[in-house]
């Protein structure tokens, strides 16, 4: 491994994700000290801003959310499909508000689209201010090494955003960017929103003699493609505490929210935009075929960004969930009313809370089959896990996809070509949106061969 030139300090990223067998480093008791304020004050500030937007809302009640962890619990998590639909009846993506049905395709862009979106943005994931500051990005680091026998540069980068006249309001987007070297054209590049590494982590050393299946940034780089992780929460931070800091905080001058500002989700979606800028900037990288993708909570953020930026050409959205592909009206693993308690609201708009209390899912204007009907006729791949991931509604991430079909095939694409539930370990592949429910759990790793396959339909030079 050789450094070529460190200007600044050297952020180590974490190559792998969520690592689920990382190994904790103990900790010193004054680092434990340390730990333990910080975490209350994160919390004591969660709660504050979090009962300043309830109070915004006029709420003084809302419904408790799905219990995960307890079947006894009166609101144990639901899993029985017979109780999953109390309202079966979901807004058409393809219905003016003002009742009349769209036909063609001009009338989509034109007409139902831009509704589409004003709903998500004052309902849902919240309104991106028009007047964010420019992005300025900085190569911190280049590091030569060999990944599976593959020589690649990766770059260690930060995009920097400054407030106009406070310095101490300043935020520093944190990028990787690995490029096989020698590709003679302009290659894909497939960016991944990355769980950070905790600090005081390591990943243990892999077992001797065990044959070790490649990761997914192999895969990628294998096929010639770069890979870039974009790192969410140096963005914005993954707490309700963080709303007065970060590019939220950043373009609100530390003030709470209003209830139609835009949440982390819709931060960390503009973030993966302005890496896309940067990738447009690079004449080693052909930035129309940038794939994203990400898990879980980043899976819901990838689904974002893909529908708000159409020049995203792909995006593998894993286990994704609540707030993200499965549909709001399904009682079926985590529901509207996780998301909008004190733990989860700040990746939502403020105005989603209300959906929890005074108003019940079917109220909501728009469902998440029109989320992923704003990617239309982008492909996009739905994947989920089977057990262990039954949280996330399975089928309800599939019934959105299904849902949305109507959308591309207006547009003349195919969408999911049946809406019988497949078995897991097969899917639908045939058309712009894929599905997979392969048998591994909360993970996207078994899925990245066939979401590379997918892409590679639309990236080779054919
Ligand atoms: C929780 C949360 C999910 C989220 C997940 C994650 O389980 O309820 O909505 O997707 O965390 O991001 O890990």
């Amino acid at each position: 491994m050789i450094r070529l030139h460190a200007q600044f300090i050297i952020i180590v990223f974490a190559v792998g994700m969520h690592d689920a067998s990382a190994q904790p480093i103990r900790l010193s008791p004054a680092d434990s000290i340390a730990r333990k304020r910080a975490a209350d004050s994160i919390r004591s500030k969660t709660s504050e801003d979090y009962q300043d937007m309830l109070k915004q809302l006029g709420i003084t009640e809302l419904r408790p959310g799905a219990n995960g962890n307890n079947a006894k619990d009166p609101h144990a998590a639901n899993y029985d499909e017979s109780k999953a639909n109390p309202f079966p009846q979901l807004p058409d993506p393809l219905i003016l508000t003002n009742g009349k049905k769209i036909t063609t395709s001009k009338q989509w862009f034109t007409k139902r689209r831009p509704q589409i979106v004003e709903f998500f943005d004052r309902e849902i994931y919240g309104r991106q201010p028009n007047d964010i500051p420019l992005v300025k990005w900085q190569v911190d680091e280049v590091i030569v090494d060999t990944i599976q026998g593959i020589p690649v540069t990766t770059s260690y980068i930060t995009g920097k955003v400054e407030h106009p006249t406070n310095p101490n309001r300043k935020v520093q987007i944190k990028l990787s960017l690995t490029i096989p070297i020698g590709a003679v054209e302009r290659i894909p590049v497939v960016m991944e929103l990355s769980f950070p590494m905790p600090p005081g982590f390591k990943s243990p050393p892999p077992p001797p003699n065990v044959p070790r299946s490649p990761g997914w940034q192999e895969q990628v780089l294998s096929r010639g493609w770069a890979v870039a992780q974009l790192i969410p929460v140096s963005i914005q931070a993954d707490n309700g505490a963080g709303l007065t800091e970060g590019i939220i905080g950043l373009l609100n001058d530390g003030n709470h929210r209003k209830p139609d500002d835009w949440g982390a989700l819709r931060a960390w979606a503009w973030g993966t935009s302005r890496a896309v800028d940067f990738f447009e900037s690079l004449p080693q990288l052909d930035a129309k075929k940038v794939a994203i993708e990400g898990h879980s909570r980043y899976g819901k953020a990838a689904l974002v960004a893909m529908a708000y930026d159409a020049r995203i050409a792909i995006a593998f959205v894993s286990s994704s969930g609540e707030g993200g592909a499965k549909l709001h009206r399904r009682n079926f693993g985590e529901l509207v009313e996780n998301l909008a308690a004190s733990g989860e609201y700040h990746w939502m708009a403020g105005n989603f809370i209300k959906y929890a209390g005074p108003l019940q899912w079917s109220d909501l204007p728009v469902d998440s089959h029109e989320l992923i009907a704003l990617c239309a006729p982008r492909p996009v791949f739905i994947s989920v896990g089977e057990k262990g991931d039954s949280w996330v509604d399975a089928k309800g991430n599939f019934l959105s996809a299904v849902y949305a079909t109507p959308v591309y095939e207006l547009l003349g694409k195919k969408g999911i070509p049946s809406a019988e539930f497949p078995k897991v370990e097969t899917g639908f592949f045939e058309g712009e949106l894929s599905f997979r429910q392969h048998s591994g759990g909360h993970t996207p790793l078994p899925n990245w061969p066939y979401f590379l396959q997918m892409a590679n339909k639309y990236f080779s030079n054919k």
